[in-house]
């Protein structure tokens, strides 16, 4: 993940455009599809997104690194159009209950589309990072970007090209080993 981007190399809209079509690409429940890819490119719409998203007054070394970014993608989830795809005739969930859903797969996929355009952006030697939005600014986004009612901010890729590196502040965590994050057959075994 990249946290200090170079303000000056913008992203073309043909890549967005090429990362978008990767998202389109990603599995989902039902095959629903939930996720809508809102692309910031113009400098108004990126500091549309900064002013919504950001806590006021909030001026530190992350978000003038990030904030220069020339591109970002905000990834909304529909948990709406999942209600509706399981409850034609093949799945058969007429209630339209959200309590059907242990795991809300909306933002699952969601997610997943997030990571097809993480990789995009690394197979092209583009710079990325996927970061999320504040709980209390969600609204403020979703208005801002003029969001149909039910969506949710699962999370934003910002994409440009790296400045200089930088780690988060996780930085001094391990990568778990394999052996401690597979188990075969059971807990215990690995
Ligand atoms: C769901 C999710 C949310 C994240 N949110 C942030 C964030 O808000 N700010 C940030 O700087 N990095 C964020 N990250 C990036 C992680 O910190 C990063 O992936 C992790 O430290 C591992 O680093 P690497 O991806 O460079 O290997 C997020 C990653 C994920 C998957």
């Amino acid at each position: 993940m990249v946290r200090r981007f170079d303000p000056d190399v913008p992203v073309p809209e043909e890549v967005v455009r090429e990362l978008a079509a990767l998202a389109v690409r990603a599995p989902s429940a039902g095959f629903t599809q939930g996720f809508d890819l809102v692309a910031l490119l113009a400098p108004a719409d990126r500091d549309r997104f900064w002013a919504a998203a950001s806590e006021p007054g909030r001026t530190d070394a992350w978000l003038r690194g990030v904030s220069a970014a020339p591109a970002l993608v905000v990834f909304l989830s529909d948990p709406g159009a999942y209600l509706d795809r399981y409850a034609e005739p093949d799945k058969g969930w007429t209630d339209r209950s959200p309590d059907r859903w242990p795991i809300p797969y909306w933002d699952t996929d969601t997610a997943m589309a997030a990571m097809l355009v993480l990789l995009g952006a690394e197979d092209r030697g583009l710079g990325a990072l996927f970061f999320g939005v504040p709980g209390p600014r969600h609204a403020a986004v979703l208005e801002a970007f003029g969001a149909p009612a039910g969506r949710r901010v699962v999370g934003v890729v910002a994409l440009g090209t790296e400045a200089a590196r930088v780690s988060g502040s996780s930085r001094t965590r391990r990568r778990r080993p394999l052996d401690e994050v597979l188990h075969l057959g059971r807990f215990g075994v690995s």
